[in-house]
Parts: C-alpha cells; sequence; structure tokens
C-alpha cells in the first residue's frame, strides 16, 4: 500500500549551469560557474577571488560543456518520460537570458531554448518546476558591482523573474524564487555572486546580501501572485538536521543556532518578518543591514506558498575542541576527492563524523531517518506544504562488460529516503512532491567533477571533459521507473 497521496508528484531536477553547458551559444554572456576550474586545479581559491580567477587560463572549465544538455534536452525529456516523471525541476540561465547588465529586453533566443524544453516537458505529461536562480549569477554582477552585496540586484533579479512569468503563466505552477537560499552564507559566490575577497567585512556582507535576496524573492511572490493567482511560489533552502553530538547541554545549544542560520531564511519567507534571535545575533556580531523604507511590507506581503528543500545527509554539532578536527562532509563543508582542502568558505559549523552512519566516498553521512526528522521539523515549524526538490547519492559508477551499471548502492539508499518519506507523512506532514538531484548524471556543484555521479542515467563524460555524452540507462532507472509507476508502494 502507498502513503503517498494520488497526486504526488514523482520526478528529478537539474540545474542550467550543471547540465546545459552551451556556456556562449546563442548569445549566453559567462555565469559565475563558467570561470571554475575543476577541483584540485585551485578551485577553492577561485570561489574565495572570482575575480582575480576570472583573468586565468585554467584550460579546462566543468560548466561550459557540462554533458550538453542544451543539445541533448529532447532525448533527455524522453528518457525522464519513460521513468515516468510526473514532474521536472529545471532552472534557467540568467546570463543565457539577461547576458548584459541593465538590458531592458531579454535575449529571445536564450528564451526559444526555455520554450522548446517547457513544451516538450508538458507534452511528455510533465509539470515544471522552474528555480528562478540555481546559484546561476551573471559573471556580470560580480565585476560591476559585487552580486547580491549590491541593492541593484533586486531589480535586475525582478526583471529575470518577471519576463519568466509573463511568458509561461499558462505554462508552469509551481516557481522556487532561490536555489538553497541559506547557502548565501557558505557559497557566497554561487549563491551570491559575491567576491568575498573584496568585502571587509564579510559577514556584514553576506547577510546584506541575504536581504536583498529576501526582499527580491518577497517581491517576486507578490508579482507572481498578481501575473497568475493559481501560481504556486517556494522557498528553497539546503535542509539541514543538527544533531548534537553527545548530551552536553553546550553540544544542544550549538547544534540550535547552528540550525538557525539556515533556518533564518525560511523564517522570513514563511513568516515575513526577522525574527527576533536574528537581530540579536546582529547586534553581537555588529552587523547593520541597510534596508529601505518599504521592505518590511514587502517581506510581510510576499510570504511564500510551500517550503521546499534539498536533503543529502546530516551533521553532528560539538563544542569538544578535541575533536572538532575529525570533521564530516556535506553541503555546507563540501570536499573533493582532489585533497584541496573543501571548497566551501565558510565553513563555520563545528559538523563531527556520526559513528552510527555511513558516510558516501565524498564523506556525506547517510542518514534516511533524517529526512523524516526534517520533514516533521520543517512542517512543525511553518505549517506550509513541503517539498523535497533535491535527493540522492553522489557516487562513482562503472560500466561494467554487459556495458551496464549496476547501481545497487544508489537504489539502496534512494529507496530507504522515500520509505521515510513515506512514514513522514503517516505522521501528518503535508508533502507535494519529491524531484531526485540529478536524475541524469551532471557535473557536481561543489567540485565540478563528473565522477560524482547522481543520475539514473549515465553519461559517457569523465573529469576532464572527455566522453562521447552517449546516454545509458542505469539500473535505478529501471528501479525508479517501479516506484513512480506504483506510486511509491514498491520500493523493493
Ligand atoms: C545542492 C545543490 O547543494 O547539492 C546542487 O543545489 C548540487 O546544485 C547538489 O549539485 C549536490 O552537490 P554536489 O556538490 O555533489 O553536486
Amino acid at each position: 500500500m502507498s502513503n503517498f497521496p494520488k497526486e504526488f508528484l514523482w520526478g528529478g531536477a537539474t540545474a542550467a549551469d550543471q547540465y546545459e553547458g552551451a556556456f556562449n551559444a546563442d548569445g549566453k554572456s559567462l555565469s559565475v560557474s563558467d570561470i571554475l576550474p575543476l577541483s584540485g586545479n585551485g578551485r577553492k581559491w577561485a570561489l574565495e577571488h572570482p575575480l582575480e580567477a576570472a583573468k586565468k587560463d585554467y584550460g579546462f572549465y566543468p560548466a561550459r560543456e557540462s554533458v550538453d544538455g542544451y543539445n541533448h534536452w529532447e532525448e533527455d525529456l524522453e528518457l525522464f518520460a519513460d521513468m515516468g516523471f510526473s514532474v521536472y525541476r529545471m532552472s534557467v540561465s540568467w546570463p543565457r537570458i539577461f547576458p548584459e547588465y541593465g538590458m531592458d529586453e531579454a535575449n529571445e533566443s536564450g528564451l526559444e531554448f526555455y520554450d522548446k524544453v517547457i513544451d516538450k516537458a508538458r507534452k511528455l505529461g510533465m509539470d515544471i518546476i522552474m528555480t528562478i536562480d540555481h546559484f546561476d549569477t551573471p559573471l556580470w554582477a560580480t565585476k560591476n558591482f559585487n552580486g547580491w552585496v549590491d541593492r541593484k540586484m533586486i531589480a535586475e533579479y525582478v526583471k529575470l523573474a518577471q519576463t519568466l512569468f509573463n511568458r509561461y503563466k499558462d505554462k508552469i505552477k509551481y516557481w522556487i524564487t532561490f536555489n538553497e537560499i541559506n547557502a548565501l552564507l557558505n557559497y557566497p559566490l554561487f549563491a551570491g555572486g559575491i567576491d568575498i575577497s573584496k568585502c571587509e567585512n564579510s559577514l556584514q556582507a553576506r547577510y546584506q546580501a541575504a536581504h536583498h535576496q529576501l526582499v527580491a524573492s518577497a517581491e517576486v511572490v507578490k508579482s507572481g501572485h498578481k501575473t497568475n493567482p493559481k501560481f504556486k511560489i517556494g522557498s528553497m533552502i539546503a535542509g539541514v538536521v543538527n544533531y548534537p553530538n553527545t548530551p552536553y547541554p553546550l553540544d544542544a545549544l550549538e547544534a540550535q543556532e547552528t540550525t538557525r542560520r539556515s533556518y533564518f531564511f525560511p523564517d522570513i519567507q514563511a513568516r515575513g518578518y526577522y525574527p527576533l534571535y536574528a537581530k540579536k545575533f546582529f547586534e553581537k556580531n555588529n552587523i547593520i543591514i541597510a534596508a529601505e523604507a518599504g521592505d518590511a511590507e514587502i517581506l510581510k506581503e510576499g510570504t511564500v506558498d510551500f517550503v521546499s528543500f534539498s536533503y543529502y545527509s546530516s551533521s553532528n554539532i560539538s563544542t569538544d575542541t578535541k575533536i572538532k578536527n575529525r570533521k564530516t562532509a556535506g553541503n555546507f563543508s563540501a570536499r573533493s576527492s582532489h585533497n584541496d582542502g573543501g571548497v566551501v568558505t565558510w565553513d563555520s559549523s563545528n559538523a563531527v563524523i556520526n559513528p552510527y552512519l555511513e558516510s558516501s566516498e565524498w564523506g556525506w553521512a547517510i542518514d534516511p531517518v533524517g529526512l523524516r526528522y526534517l520533514l516533521n521539523d520543517l512542517y512543525d515549524r511553518y505549517q506550509k506544504p513541503l517539498m523535497v526538490v533535491e535527493n540522492g547519492l553522489g557516487e562513482r559508477d562503472e560500466v561494467t562488460s554487459d556495458g551496464k551499471i549496476h547501481d545497487t548502492y544508489r537504489i539502496k539508499y534512494m529507496r530507504e529516503h522515500i520509505e521515510q518519506m513515506g512514514l513522514a507523512i503517516e505522521d501528518g506532514i503535508e508533502l507535494l512532491g519529491y524531484t531526485t538531484w540529478g536524475p541524469i548524471d551532471i557535473i557536481a556543484n561543489s567540485t565540478g567533477e563528473m565522477s560524482k555521479r547522481y543520475g539514473f542515467i549515465y553519461v559517457d563524460r569523465q573529469d576532464n571533459g572527455k566522453g562521447t555524452n552517449k546516454r545509458i540507462k542505469k539500473d535505478s532507472f529501471y528501479w525508479y521507473k517501479k516506484v513512480i509507476e506504483s506510486n511509491g508502494a514498491n520500493l523493493a
């Protein structure tokens, strides 16, 4: 028997800069990911010094070609439809639509690409969840005014969102304003187009940028609802579960504070005002947010319709300095397999290894129960419908002599997470849908690697960019198809 509601949305999610490639086709300009080398070649440094990095010649740039989704989208959508997807979460590439700063008119060729994708997906029976900005800030924003630190970004973003709303008002119902908006604190370049090396007070800059994004998000929720009252517009965070590492009360307090750093964002997007704990945090850290008259009203009037999140792993938070070096990894403490010392610029969490959990090769703890915990936690906090819009296992895959990929480890991971989602629904949470991360192999965001694969569909492309881009169905492809067919009842 299935725990999932009849109209439950099953599907997968990709992001333009990790999937499309075609970095300079049809008028597209560079996005911040287009200037980053593969991890192991100075990616971490480039993330922290993008303006200097942009002047270098790294030779190879993973995002510039990715898996050539720009020329394979039709085949890929047909594969998704073959698995039975009822929804596809995608994003647009901002610099494909507005290649230059201050343009009044959007780049028509860029939009025509998305017209084709959206029309085909709908024809194949898939709804679209559109992420307006998924780590795809145009480089012009970093160059002209250091990205979201500057208030000018609000108008640019609203223009992008309104262009999409007008064009797709009868075709798309679900919208996400920013991918993993809480990542702004850890990933200022990806999530905010910010060259953090140019910021005198890095913490102040991150929270100022956050204020601008929160106002922009609320503003487009308001304008989106005007464009089409049926739109459902949501927030999206990197889902974090922070367990206290021990029953030591200070560990529990530290875990709570770490969690608040993330919940700060949906707290505002879902409730419409700054929580008191944030105001106290700003006071304590001498952070002064420059806000304009009217911002508070916009936040209040632009609350989201649903809360969505990605979920990969959980963390154990410890205040014990003796074990702090036993660090775990995850979205906010991502490491590469090339040992270049991690790829986030503010790994402030005291996350240590959880002895009860296994980890992926990249050190991300595997914790299906954490997903049930998080679903309940978020529902208790907001009482808004939820969506799990990313979940998956990044692992190495091998094409065996039979030409197949027997990814039993991925099936196990997905099965256990879907089971826990079902249990959370039994607990009483309201869940609209589930889109797995990277239903097709794409480049990893943190490291730019191809070898960290999430897909049900294998792509013949290697870390160094070599390969034919041929698509091959993995064992998990057939497994997920059965899951969808049975509405989550058959997980065998
Ligand atoms: C999320 C991002 O943080 O995690 C995705 O929204 C990303 O863009 C995913 O790809 C997995 O991370 P990674 O680094 O393994 O690709």
